[in-house]
Parts: structure tokens; sequence; C-alpha cells
């Protein structure tokens, strides 16, 4: 069975971070969140088929150097097709029912119940659908007392709401979906084919439990923060804390709530830094205040910096000693190309 996977979106929003790596590689949790998925996927996906296009050789490049244990194939699209034109795109590689899933949804979704609820159901298709506080972000999936899908309303107003259940990102489909995609165009699965085949018989998993679509500075923060209680709750860890291989904290640095850092990470005396994700091999300062913050890879943070609130840093950037940073500062690798 093959599991194809959607990666090949610009990361607008996780800018610059994405300039230098593409979202899909990006970490959570220390692992790059592509291979986070694939390794949640049942044992019946034998093939993971990578839909790419932005940045595809550093994509290519990180399956070819690490073994996953699974056939990996890289399909490149010459220009972005959308959900549904990348889809199609794969439409080669494709030998049955097949999962679709974004490169960027962080999630303890069941696949093995996933998938016999598809096998049950007998239709066209499974969406698996999540329950938010506010549908108005995404598309509203609304089905009957069957699961059976019966109207989309993308990013309804907030008097359309009825349901709090939303597209998930994450599909079982059979291979007749393909036949209602134009090939070579750009095509968006969830509005422009899943509304024209719920006669097909459309259903929606409805699944409650950890679920996020880091593709936002903020929700990859709190993507990290679900993984880390998580880990807490099932006893797996004692702290909301995980630190990588051969990192270095002086003595003297505080760790708050809800912090991942990478590998090779050097961490100066008198630091305190709570809800931030640091990426492998990123050098802070002494004195540094750092909450709410995501540091790129090798990036280099200098003495007595306070970085608050939604600051990104890129991979190989430096920020000088004593800057304050906050509210949606962007640092990138240039001086000269630093963004507010
Ligand atoms: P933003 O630019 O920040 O919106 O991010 P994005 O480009 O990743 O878009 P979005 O988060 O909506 O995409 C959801 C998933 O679909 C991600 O895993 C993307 O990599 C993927 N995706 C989006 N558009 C395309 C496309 O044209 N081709 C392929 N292959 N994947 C896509």
């Amino acid at each position: 069975m093959e599991a194809i996977i959607l990666a090949g979106g610009f990361g607008t929003r996780l800018r610059p971070l994405t300039y230098s790596v593409p979202k899909p590689l990006l970490p959570v949790m220390n692992t790059p969140m592509i291979v986070g998925i694939i390794n949640s996927l049942p044992p019946e996906v034998d093939r993971v088929v990578l839909a790419v296009n932005y940045m595809a050789k550093a994509i290519r490049d990180h399956f070819a150097a690490n073994d996953i244990g699974r056939e990996v194939i890289v399909v490149v699209e010459d220009e972005p097709l959308g959900t549904g034109g990348a889809v199609k795109n794969c439409e080669s590689q494709i030998r049955g029912k097949f999962f679709v899933i974004n490169a960027d949804v962080i999630t303890k979704l069941d696949m093995v119940a996933y998938l016999a609820f598809h096998n049950n159901c007998g239709g066209i298709g499974v969406l698996a659908l999540q329950e938010v506080e506010d549908p108005t972000r995404y598309g509203m999936v609304i089905t009957d007392q069957n699961n059976s899908i019966q109207k989309f309303v993308e990013k309804p107003g907030e008097n359309e709401i009825v349901t709090n259940w939303i597209n998930a990102g994450t599909y079982i489909l059979e291979p007749e979906v393909l036949e209602f995609i134009t090939p070579e165009k750009k095509v968006s699965i969830e509005r422009e084919v899943f509304p024209v085949i719920l006669e097909k018989g459309l259903y929606g998993f409805k699944y409650v439990g950890l679920w996020k679509d880091a593709g936002t500075p903020g929700s990859y923060l709190d993507a990290h923060a679900l993984m880390l209680e998580a880990e807490v709750a099932a006893g797996l860890a004692k702290t909301t804390h995980l630190l990588g291989e051969g990192t270095h904290l002086d003595s003297g640095v505080e760790l708050g709530e809800n912090v991942c850092i990478g590998s090779g990470v050097k961490i100066a005396t008198g630091c305190r830094l709570s809800n931030c994700v640091v990426h492998d091999n990123a050098t802070i300062g002494k004195d540094c205040i750092l909450d709410g913050v995501v540091i790129g890879d090798r990036a280099t943070i200098g003495n007595g910096c306070t970085l608050e609130n939604d600051v990104l840093v890129e991979a190989g950037a430096t920020v000088e000693s004593g800057a304050q940073l906050s509210c949606g500062a962007r640092v990138r690798q240039s001086k000269e190309r630093q963004e507010n």
C-alpha cells in the first residue's frame, strides 16, 4: 500500500526557517516532521511517495542518506500543483487504496484503526476529522449519523458554524478518486475534488486526541508543547523538556515549560528558556531570556539577549549580544535581509 505525503508547499508562514530548511524537514521533537508521520503509518504501507516541489533536493538527499525501512519514491512537480494536482501527479505509483497526508500534521491518530474504519465503510474515501474550538480558520466538515460526509464549508463565518469537526489533512482514498482530478493542473483536493465525489461515499473518521497543523510559528511551538505534555502524561518523561545528544547546558541554566533542544547545542550560564524549540548545533550566549522562540540550526545568539513572543531565527543566523526582539521578529542569515 502507498502513502502519498504532500511535501511540496513553500511553508511561507514559517519563514525564515523555511528559507534554509523545507518545512517537512523541520524537526518536531528532534525528528524531521515528515519522518514522524512516516513512522506512524501502519505496516501495510510499504511504499512512501513524496510529492515535492520547493527544496526538492534537500528532501531527496535526506531520504537518500537515511533509511526509513520503507521504499521511498520522490515525485517532483515542475510547478506546485496544489494538494489535488500533486496527488494526481503520483498516479503512476499507486497500486490500490492509498493514504494522503499533509507533511505538517502532527498527530497521534491511530492509523491502524483508521485504515480498518475505511475498510468497513467501503466508500471512495475517508477523511480524518479533528474537533477544534474555532473552525473559522479551517474547512468545516458536516457528517450524518453514519459518518457519511454531507457537506464542506471552507473557512466558515461565525454564523455558519454548525459543527466543530474539521478536515485534519489525512485521507485514505480509493484509486477511483484520481479520475476526478485533472492532470497537470493546479487543483485543491479539499476544495475542488472532495465536494464533487460526496455521492460516491466519502466518510469522516472522527479522531479525538493530539493533532496540530504545525504550519505557523505558534502552532509549531504548540505542537511541541502538546507532544512534550503527552510524553509526561504517558510516564515517558518527568518534565516537558527534551534534550538531544551532545547538548551542553552550563550550570545555572533554567528550563521552564516546554523546551525542546536538538543535538550539539551549547547554552551558557544564566540563560532562561521556556516554550522554545532550539535546533541542532545552535549556540546561546550567557544570560539570555528566550520565551516563545524557535532557533534554527547552527544559529548563534549573543550574550544577554531577550527574545520573546513568537521570534524565529533562521538556520545559521546570528543575533548580536544584547538584542531585544519580540512579537513576531524574524532574523535571517544576513543582516541586510533581516525582517521585522
Ligand atoms: P504556507 O505557505 O505557510 O501556507 O505552507 P504550505 O505551502 O506548506 O501550505 P499548506 O500548509 O496549506 O500545505 C499543506 C500541506 O500540503 C503541506 O504539507 C505542504 O507541503 C503540502 N502542499 C501544499 N501545496 C502543495 C503543492 O502544490 N504540491 C505539493 N506536492 N504539496 C503541497
